[in-house]
């Protein structure tokens, strides 16, 4: 098994990123750590934890980040994300937008997981150290090389890099879900994760470890449709209608907050993305190593992901950026692994 360490802000893309992860059977999870994103840290740990419980992965340790990131605050994040959407048009928008006080809420909902209410009671806890440390320990135990798989804003990894420079040659690849090259959702370059924390995302681009990159140029090439939640829902295991409820619930949310996208009956699953590459690279069927620097001191462009895919300036490539996946595989791999849950 590949050993790994899932560095997430469950939103729903993270969680079927944890199903994926645990149920496909071949990697080795030593850690879940939480960053703040989709939603507070303490939701974002919250849920973490249910999924995890949910799903049958108690033997897993959660550790929990921070509540903002590295320079900025998270309400700074969350001011700066609105200003670059389309001004609300219609009462509901306006008063979602009026509510909304935490990052990814529009999409995500209140809780950061809306739309399935899992058991009270959790008897599953986060360990008393914090992510960044967490990180810290599994890489300096472990004999193998890790492989980090960052879901949320790069908050945690950042500050991993930063503090414990010693350890980071343990580091086998960062797969990630973040940035984007030629996809434009809403500016060029911009995605909400690396969007959240801009200074951590430029540390983990410039520390030179290996980096692949699963931004908006493949995540929104592999949608998932109504045929997969039927499938998923098919399964009728406990997992199965959890992440059912929460994809169904994902596809309507993202699709009326992204409705210029005019996707109907399909939706990414971003983060899944990141995971489904480390479990199988094979899936990967066009990927293209880039020159990726990041935005830090723009008005509208901070925490862009720069990338000269035209090769102009004839720079170092420092990310390989994925392009394409083989869908009908990945979307197979969704199903499977949800079989294999509790
Ligand atoms: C990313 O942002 C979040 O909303 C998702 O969980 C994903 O990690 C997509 O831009
Ligand atoms: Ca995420």
């Amino acid at each position: 098994k590949i050993p790994v360490v899932i560095d997430c802000d469950p939103g729903h893309d993270d969680m079927m990123a944890l199903v994926l992860a645990y149920g496909s059977g071949k990697l080795d999870i030593r850690a879940v750590t939480t960053v703040a994103g989709n939603n507070t840290i303490s939701n974002t740990t919250n849920n973490a934890l249910n999924v995890l419980h949910y799903i049958g992965a108690d033997e897993i340790p959660v550790a929990m980040g921070y509540q903002d990131p590295i320079v900025r605050s998270h309400k700074e994040s969350m001011d700066r994300l609105k200003a670059r959407r389309p001004k609300p048009t219609n009462n509901s928008e306006k008063s979602r937008e009026n509510t909304e006080n935490i990052t990814g809420a529009s999409v995500h909902g209140i809780t950061g997981l809306d739309g399935f209410t899992f058991p009270p009671d959790n008897p599953k806890k986060p360990e008393s150290i914090r992510a960044v440390e967490m990180i810290a320990r599994v890489v300096r135990e472990s004999e193998a090389p890790i492989t980090l798989i960052p879901t949320g804003p790069l908050t945690n990894i950042g500050l991993f890099i930063k503090a414990f420079p010693d350890l980071t040659h343990k580091i086998k690849r960062i797969s990630l879900m973040g940035g984007t090259c030629e996809f434009i959702l809403s500016r060029p370059f911009m995605e909400f994760n690396t969007f959240v924390d801009p200074e951590a995302t430029k540390i983990v681009f410039e520390s030179g470890i290996p980096i692949t990159m699963f931004g908006y140029d493949v995540t929104y090439s592999v949608l998932y449709d109504r045929r997969t939640i039927d499938q998923i829902e098919a399964v009728g295991n406990q997992s199965s209608g959890m992440v059912k409820s929460l994809l169904d619930t994902f596809m309507v949310r993202h699709n009326s907050s992204l409705n210029h996208l005019k996707l109907k009956d399909s939706c990414p699953v971003h983060d899944a993305c990141a995971v489904a590459g480390v479990i199988d690279p094979e899936l990967i069927t066009e990927s293209k190593m880039i020159h990726v620097d990041i935005e830090t001191s723009g008005t509208y462009f901070d925490g862009a992901t720069v990338c000269d895919y035209v090769s102009a300036l004839g720079l170092e490539p420092n990310v390989e950026v994925v392009y394409r996946m083989d869908n009908e595989k990945f979307l197979s791999m969704l199903v499977e692994a949800v079989r294999n849950c509790k």
